[in-house]
């Protein structure tokens, strides 16, 4: 067990930590480094207590302060669906995912308390957006590791929030509550893709924050992930031609050569929160 997890994570990450010994779970953490987003589900219906279970499960994630600021809406209904579907017509693959669920930042709450007793919610600034948001993050990536153990697949749409607007007037989010993605389920029909993902020794530090190398490092990487899992196709070659080497780098910079979002702070400020 402990040279699969080994080997997981040296096709994730071209290296692998020297562990010698097997750590206790060591079958599900090589399930969880081998996890992949999944677009593609069968014909075949999910539970809705099964989805509630998940649900529960991702909401015992730890929550800042204890504030837990983030909840999590299930739409079932056929209109409501539609509706959702039709602001995400860049994912065509939403339509044929059994499960569709919105993960939300809600902040409102911690405010109504304070309106109940008559007291001043004497925190209003940037961080009660920052921590609902990472709360619903966190509850988000609970539920898509919940998810995993129980062989359903998952993946994360925050195109939603390219239409934050209607989204939020179709699922009636009050001020203080913000969609931070949307999240397609069902049974997988196939294995996936593994993806992998850039050296441990760029996004781990040790003791301080280290940059060093990182130019020639993002350069392996994109050599490494070229070999194993090239990209199908190039984005924007009107605008940036055919590049004879496309790896992750040069993908990354064409996606987002062009603006996205750029509304989402009016959308936010919009529903009330402070972002100074
Ligand atoms: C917050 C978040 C938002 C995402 N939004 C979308 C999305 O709108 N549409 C989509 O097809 N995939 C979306 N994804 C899935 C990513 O594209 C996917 O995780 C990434 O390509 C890496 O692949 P992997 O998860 O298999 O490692 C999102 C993932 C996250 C974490």
């Amino acid at each position: 067990m402990l040279e699969r997890l080994l080997a997981v994570l040296k096709a994730r990450f071209g290296s692998a930590p020297s562990l010698a010994e097997e750590p206790n779970g060591v079958g599900v953490l090589a399930d969880m480094a081998d996890r992949r987003v999944m677009r593609r589900y069968l014909d075949r219906p999910v539970d809705p207590a099964l989805v509630e279970t998940l649900c529960a499960v991702a909401l015992s994630a730890p929550s800042k302060s204890d504030l837990q600021q983030a909840d999590i809406i299930i739409v079932r209904d056929k209109d409501q669906r539609d509706k959702l579907e039709a602001l995400l017509p860049d994912n065509p693959w939403v339509k044929a995912a059994p499960v569709f669920l919105v993960f939300c930042a809600n902040n409102r709450r911690h405010r109504l308390l304070y309106a109940w007793r008559g007291q001043p919610f004497v925190n209003d600034h940037l961080d009660p957006f920052f921590n609902a948001s990472v709360d619903a993050g966190i509850v988000m990536g609970t539920f898509v590791a919940a998810a995993d153990r129980v062989g359903l697949g998952t993946c994360p749409i925050s195109a939603i929030r390219n239409r934050a607007e209607e989204v939020s007037g179709i699922l009636e989010l009050p001020d203080h509550v913000l969609p931070v993605a949307a999240l397609g389920m069902g049974w997988p029909s196939f294995a996936g893709v593994m993806s992998p993902r850039l050296g441990l020794d760029v996004t781990v530090h040790h003791d301080r924050y280290d940059e060093s190398g990182l130019r020639e490092k993002i350069a392996a990487y994109d050599a490494r992930r070229e070999a194993v899992q090239p990209y199908k196709s190039q984005r924007l070659t009107e605008k940036f031609g055919q590049s004879d080497s496309y790896g992750w780098s040069e993908d990354k910079v064409r996606q987002y050569s062009v603006p996205e979002r750029a509304g989402f702070g009016k959308f936010v400020r919009g529903k009330k929160f402070n972002l100074d």
